[in-house]
C-alpha cells in the first residue's frame, strides 16, 4: 500500500468507527447466553427467542413474577393501567439501571391531582430475587416477541439460576 492509500483508509476506518458510536446501544439484542441467561453487548439481561418460538427461562420466570408481584397496578401483561404506567414500554426506553433503581427504592411523583406512589420493593426477595426476570420479560413484551398469554414453549431451568434463586431466597 502506498502512503496515500494507507491514509485514506485510516481515515475512512476512523469516519466509520465514529459512526458506530453514534449509533444507538443495542439494548435488546442477545449476544451471549451465560447459564441460561442471556445479555447484550453491554453485559445488560435481555430475553432470547428462538425461530420456533421458545423462550428463555428467565423470560418465562418473569411473565410468572410480573404477574403476582406488579399487574395489580401496571395492569396484566405490562399494558399500564390509568393508576400506572405500561412497564413494557418503560422497559425498552429506560436505561436498565435506572429500571432497578426506581423498583429497589420507588419513587413518588406529587402531582396536581393526587400522588402517583410506586412503592420500595427492595426489601422484598419475591421481587428482588426474579427483578432480571421481570426486567426482561417486559422488555420482551415491549418489543412484541412474546405473544400476551402465559408463554408456552420454554429453556429448560439451568441449575445455575436454581441455584442462584435458593441463595437469594435463603433457602
Ligand atoms: C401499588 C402500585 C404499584 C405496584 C404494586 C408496582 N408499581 Fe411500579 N409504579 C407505580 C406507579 C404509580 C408508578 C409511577 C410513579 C411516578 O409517577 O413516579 C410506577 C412506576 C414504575 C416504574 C417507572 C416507570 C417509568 O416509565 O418511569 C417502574 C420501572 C416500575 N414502576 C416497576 C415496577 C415493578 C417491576 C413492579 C413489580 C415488582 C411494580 N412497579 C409494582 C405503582 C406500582
Amino acid at each position: 500500500m502506498n502512503t496515500t492509500v494507507r491514509l485514506l483508509a485510516l481515515f475512512l476506518a476512523a469516519g466509520i468507527s465514529q459512526m458506530a458510536s453514534a449509533e444507538e446501544i443495542d439494548n435488546l439484542t442477545a449476544v451471549y447466553n451465560e447459564d441460561g441467561k442471556y445479555f447484550t453487548e453491554d453485559d445488560v439481561p435481555t430475553y432470547n427467542v428462538q425461530e420456533d418460538g421458545t423462550i428463555d427461562w428467565p423470560t418465562y420466570s418473569g411473565f410468572r413474577r410480573y404477574h403476582s408481584e406488579c399487574h395489580v397496578c401496571h395492569g396484566p401483561e405490562g399494558e399500564g393501567s390509568s393508576y400506572a404506567p405500561a412497564l413494557k414500554a418503560s422497559a425498552i426506553d429506560m436505561d436498565y439501571y435506572d429500571f432497578v433503581d426506581v423498583v429497589v427504592n420507588g419513587r413518588t411523583r406529587v402531582g396536581a391531582a393526587e400522588n402517583s406512589v410506586m412503592p420500595s420493593f427492595g426489601n422484598n426477595p419475591n421481587v428482588m430475587c426474579y427483578l432480571d426476570d421481570i426486567y426482561v420479560y417486559l422488555k420482551a413484551r415491549g418489543a412484541e416477541v412474546v405473544p400476551r398469554g402465559r408463554p408456552r414453549k420454554k429453556e429448560p431451568k439451568h441449575d445455575a439460576i436454581r441455584e442462584a434463586e435458593n441463595a437469594c431466597l435463603g433457602s
